[in-house]
């Protein structure tokens, strides 16, 4: 249990071509769905954030792997309003492992990403993705490097998104690997979307930090038809011997867990 305690840190690049916003209204970015205003933290740089990427993974969803975004849903209820864009969205819930940067218990609701772009980007554009990121925020990574575009996903962490038991393998009671599978609807979302945000789809780069590291060398051997990114680094990759299904009965790894209440989480 212990790799899924840790900080999972998940990182991608995209290398681009920005094409150039805007500079003087407000920064607000139109995905066709939807509208969104995002934050000028820098006079170059715009940080759009809590976007969502699929569907809240709540209720029936939970354990299951993400459904793709109901853009007509977001649409609607959007009643041709400008989506305030402008504040970090609630991380996803994690286990605490002491280290200050990880806060504990977030919000079932997670499945979002934030985007720094630079406010006008004629060059080529970068992207970086991030596991905390109200914790690590990328503004000033855009400020000094005006030629990325970076990107943090938020995906479900620990058992919501890592539960393996013998019996999720029986695809009515739930699906593996929701968490891998957040982030592989993330860069779905991304290939689709990034270009309006001055971004390249063809050349992402995945990047993973910790436990994000393992998560990009995991990328490398899975979706090969699809081809969501083109580069990958794995940093400070955290590696244990994954514990088979069978290791992690319900009723042994999971004894801890007494609660289906998402705001008070027992799940470490
Ligand atoms: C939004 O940008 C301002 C600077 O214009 C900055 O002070 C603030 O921290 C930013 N907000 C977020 C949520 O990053
Ligand atoms: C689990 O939660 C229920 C309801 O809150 C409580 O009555 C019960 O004592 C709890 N069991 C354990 C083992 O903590």
């Amino acid at each position: 249990m212990m790799w899924l305690a840790q900080p999972l840190l998940f990182v991608a690049i995209l290398i681009t071509n920005g094409h150039a916003q805007n500079r003087a209204g407000p920064p607000i970015v139109d995905l066709g769905y939807a509208k969104y205003l995002g934050n000028r933290s820098f006079p170059d740089t715009v940080a759009y954030l809590g976007l969502p990427y699929a569907e809240p993974p709540l209720g029936e969803r939970r354990f299951r792997a993400p459904v793709p975004l109901n853009t007509a849903r977001i649409s609607r209820e959007a009643k041709g309003a400008v989506i305030d864009a402008t504040k970090y969205p609630p991380f996803c819930v994690q286990g605490t492992s002491g280290d200050r940067e990880v806060s504990g218990a977030g919000s079932e609701d997670c499945l979002n990403l934030n985007i720094y772009a630079p406010s006008s980007a004629n060059k080529k554009s970068n992207c970086y993705v991030f596991g905390n990121p109200a914790n690590w925020p990328f503004d000033h990574w855009i400020h000094q490097s005006p030629n990325v575009v970076i990107v943090s996903i938020y995906y479900r962490l620990s058992s919501f998104g890592f539960l393996a038991t013998p019996e999720l393998s029986d695809s009515k009671l739930g699906d593996l690997n929701a968490g891998f599978k957040d982030q592989v609807e993330a860069l779905r979302w991304i290939k689709r979307n990034i270009a309006t945000f001055g971004g390249n789809p063809n050349k992402v780069t995945i990047d993973g930090v910790s436990a994000g590291g393992s998560s990009v060398h995991l990328h490398l051997v899975a979706n090969e038809k699809e081809r969501l990114f083109s580069g990958a680094i794995a940093q400070s990759n955290y590696r244990t011997s994954v514990p088979t299904p069978e290791q992690q009965k319900v009723g042994e790894t999971f004894s801890l867990m007494n609660t289906t209440d998402a705001s008070h989480p027992a799940i470490i």
